[in-house]
């Protein structure tokens, strides 16, 4: 199948491969030509585990070409994907001006029957919107669909290769079967490919993210407790863990949510739900949660030290907003650089991927070391902030010749409290009692 996706960022680049790696002739358009030149000539845009490989493959089995040139890629193409940022706009919607605006120039370039399918993540009714701009232009057949993307960042591949299931909305049976079609190599083990009205299938990827956020704040809140209760967070989750009804997963506390997704989300739903004059309680006792949760460790760093930073050095292990990813959008570890700064510390950091991402947005407003344990030089303390592997399993008498000082904030909960106390550290982690 010919396949246009508009917008090569991390969902229009992992799935532009995948879908090239399954047989289709994809061509991925962007408007940012420095990131069309890179990835013309072989230069993968993000980090993600395992996308390069299929990427150079594809690439040089000429299945999948990137251009700045919107005609060039939906002319032949059957089916056109749209990838589009949705960021919240001034009063927390989602912005549509990239979606729409793009509809809109589609309208005027269509020229044959060919499905529009929306993977960015929009609002209820918004396939109705894309409708209404393209035939301002085009007056000829179309169909538009929603099919919500849930690929998570760090397993991107994975999830786009083996999707739990496939979300579809479209009434129209010409367009149910190319999606079908299109989706086949992709739930051959059964997972479902599953149709619905565009209504729904918008509602449902906002209800996914806004479910999940509701899980992590639930158990910032219960790590809240156990804090407060000498309770350990770590084997509350594990005894709720195993039932059923409630799964191991997304039950880890942390430093709040992050990330370009559940923040923006978790915001738009609450807008769309105001407009139609429902208060959605529950989400907004969640972005509260979340809002506290992201300077709770900073809190903790404040009281150990009397709340006076001015003049500390911190390391900082960890700055993308989860591991196996360079994506720094909504990182808590942002928010936390930014507190310590205002309270008069200094910061150096270490991310395995996502330092030149944080230079490019705030330069030398901290330091950058070379490796995990030349963070720790100089440091008054060690903060951890990103669950990366190597940071789990560090090497210990190696940190003890960088380190001044056996001191150790945690937000991922990375350590054993009974290891960093036999050796000998001053160990503080989430929702976990030190004593
Ligand atoms: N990142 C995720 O993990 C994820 C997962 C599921 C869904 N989503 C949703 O998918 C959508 C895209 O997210 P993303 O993370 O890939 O965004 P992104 O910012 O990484 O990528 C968007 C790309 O679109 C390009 N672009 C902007 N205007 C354009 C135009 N007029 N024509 C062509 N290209 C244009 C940008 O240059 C950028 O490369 C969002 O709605 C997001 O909520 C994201």
């Amino acid at each position: 199948m010919k396949i246009a996706i508009i917008g090569t960022g991390y969902v229009g680049l992992v799935s532009g491969t995948c879908f090239a790696e399954t047989g289709n002739n994809v061509t991925c358009v962007d408007i940012d030509k420095v990131k069309v030149e890179k990835l013309s000539s072989g230069q993968i845009t993000i980090y993600e585990p395992g996308l390069e490989k299929i990427f150079l493959r594809n690439i040089k089995d000429e299945r999948l070409r990137f251009t700045t040139q919107l005609e060039e890629a939906v002319e032949d193409a059957e089916i056109i994907f749209i990838a589009l940022p949705t960021p919240p706009g001034a009063d927390g919607s989602a912005d549509l001006t990239y979606v729409l605006g793009v509809a809109d120039h589609l309208g005027k370039i269509l020229n044959d029957y060919k499905v529009i399918v929306n993977k960015s993540t929009v609002p209820v009714g918004t396939a109705d919107k894309v409708s209404a701009a393209i035939s301002k232009n085009y007056s000829g057949e179309y169909d538009v669909v929603s099919n919500p993307e849930f690929l998570r960042e760090g397993v991107a591949l994975d999830d786009f290769m083996k999707p739990d299931r496939v979300v579809v909305g479209t009434k129209s049976e010409r367009a149910k079967q190319l999606m079908s079609d299109l989706y086949a190599p992709f739930v051959r083990q059964g997972n479902p490919v599953i149709f619905m009205d565009k209504q729904s299938s918008e509602l449902t990827k906002y209800a996914a993210n806004a479910f999940l956020a509701t899980k992590i704040s639930f158990m910032n809140e219960i790590a809240q407790l156990c804090e407060r209760m000498g309770a350990d967070v770590d084997m509350v989750r594990r005894g709720i863990g195993s039932d059923d009804r409630i799964g191991k997963r997304f039950l880890f506390p942390g430093i709040g949510y992050g990330g370009s997704c559940f923040p923006k989300d978790v915001q738009a739903l609450i807008k769309s739900s105001d407009e139609v004059n429902y208060e959605f309680e529950i989400l907004k006792a969640v972005e509260k949660v979340n809002a506290n949760q992201k300077l709770h460790l900073v809190e903790k760093i404040k009281a150990y030290y009397n709340n006076d930073l001015k003049g500390k050095h911190f390391a900082l292990w960890g700055l993308a907003f989860k591991p196996n990813t360079d994506d720094i959008r909504e990182a808590p570890a942002l928010s936390i650089i930014d507190a310590l700064i205002l309270a008069g510390a200094t910061v150096t950091a270490y991310d395995p991927e996502a330092m030149p991402n944080v230079k490019a947005q705030i330069g030398d407003k901290i330091q950058y070391a070379a490796n995990q344990y030349e963070a720790l030089q100089n440091a008054t303390a060690l903060i951890i902030a990103t669950e990366w592997s190597e940071f789990r399993t560090p090497n210990f008498e190696r940190m003890e010749k960088e380190i001044n000082n056996k001191i150790i904030f945690d937000g991922r909960n990375l350590f054993d409290l009974t290891n960093m106390k036999d050796l000998g550290y001053h160990y503080e982690s989430v929702g976990r009692s030190n004593a």
